[in-house]
């Protein structure tokens, strides 16, 4: 490996480091996430957050009994829209479904205290559920693109890098060639999210040996399958890992310019391309 290749290796590196250091901080204390997809946000999440901020600002330095500090941050969807808008608590993984502007103060009061708001728990055939993974509805799914999207700010790039984001398209600039990627791609089976479910890989080595040039890669974010949502849970939930895949692929087929092809509608997707700007620190 050559010092160039190896010193951005290590900058990502310490990157990471540095922000697995600010998750420890979070990991002693008690952080309130608030679901701010599209789905929660039309159930007014957003009201719920900003009363959430208040009760945090009007008890000053919000501590828990135990003393510990009471942080308030904002996910991607966690896919049980009909449920929301939806809070979870952690490091206990307290989930509160349906939450109102009302439940703030008690939720607040609680969570200080380290009690339960028993009357917004899952409730099935007769027991609470207190962990959102116990939830049926997540019990039984594993959670391969979107299982990132109730741990992560979506707008932090901080979060995405030390949940793992941007290894995989340094080890693919820097360490792969084009060809080794489009065969890593196609031995994964991966899919297109559509209903064609086209093969990645296929797809990908098909479009880097066209003669034509220049070449585009574009992600197709359109989403024609009515209230399908499947593009915009992890556009809006975790926009880099969207990036990052788009840089790796372009990196595959001999391309240099790429494009996100978002409906004018997804309000929510087009303000996060913003983070764009944030891959300067890496790159
Ligand atoms: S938007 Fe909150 S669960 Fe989907």
């Amino acid at each position: 490996m050559n010092v160039s290749v190896k010193n951005r290796i290590d900058s990502l590196d310490i990157l990471k480091k540095k922000a697995i250091k600010s998750q420890s901080q979070l990991n002693n204390s008690i952080v309130i996430s608030v679901c701010s997809g599209t789905g929660c946000k039309a159930y007014s999440s957003d009201i719920v957050f900003y009363a959430l901020q208040k009760e945090i600002e009007k008890n000053g330095d919000s501590k828990s009994k135990d003393g510990r500090n009471i942080i308030l941050r904002k996910t991607g969807c966690h896919g049980y829209c009909e449920r929301g808008p939806i809070i979870v608590i952690h490091p206990d993984e307290i989930c509160y479904l349906g939450v109102k502007e009302e439940n703030v103060p008690e939720i607040f009061e609680k969570t200080s205290k380290g009690e339960l708001v028993e009357g917004l728990l899952y409730k099935d055939d007769g027991s609470t559920i207190v962990r959102e993974s116990d939830i049926p509805f997540y019990k039984y799914q594993q959670r391969i693109i979107l299982d990132n999207n109730s741990k992560i700010d979506p707008r932090s790039i901080d979060d995405y890098i030390r949940t793992g984001g941007y290894q995989a398209l340094a080890k693919a600039l820097l360490q792969m060639t084009p060809e080794e990627v489009i065969a890593e791609i196609k031995k994964s089976n991966l899919r297109g999210r559509g209903g064609g479910g086209f093969p990645a890989g296929v797809k990908w080595e098909t479009t880097k040996s066209a003669k034509d040039e220049p070449k585009y890669i574009i992600v197709n974010a359109d989403e024609g399958d009515p209230g399908a949502y499947m593009d915009r849970s992890v556009l809006e939930g975790n926009p880099h890992s969207v990036i990052e895949g788009l840089i790796i692929a372009a990196y595959a087929i001999g391309s240099n310019q790429g494009f996100i092809y978002v409906r004018q509608e997804y309000l929510l997707q087009s303000s996060r391309q913003k983070i764009m700007d944030c891959l300067g620190k890496i790159f």
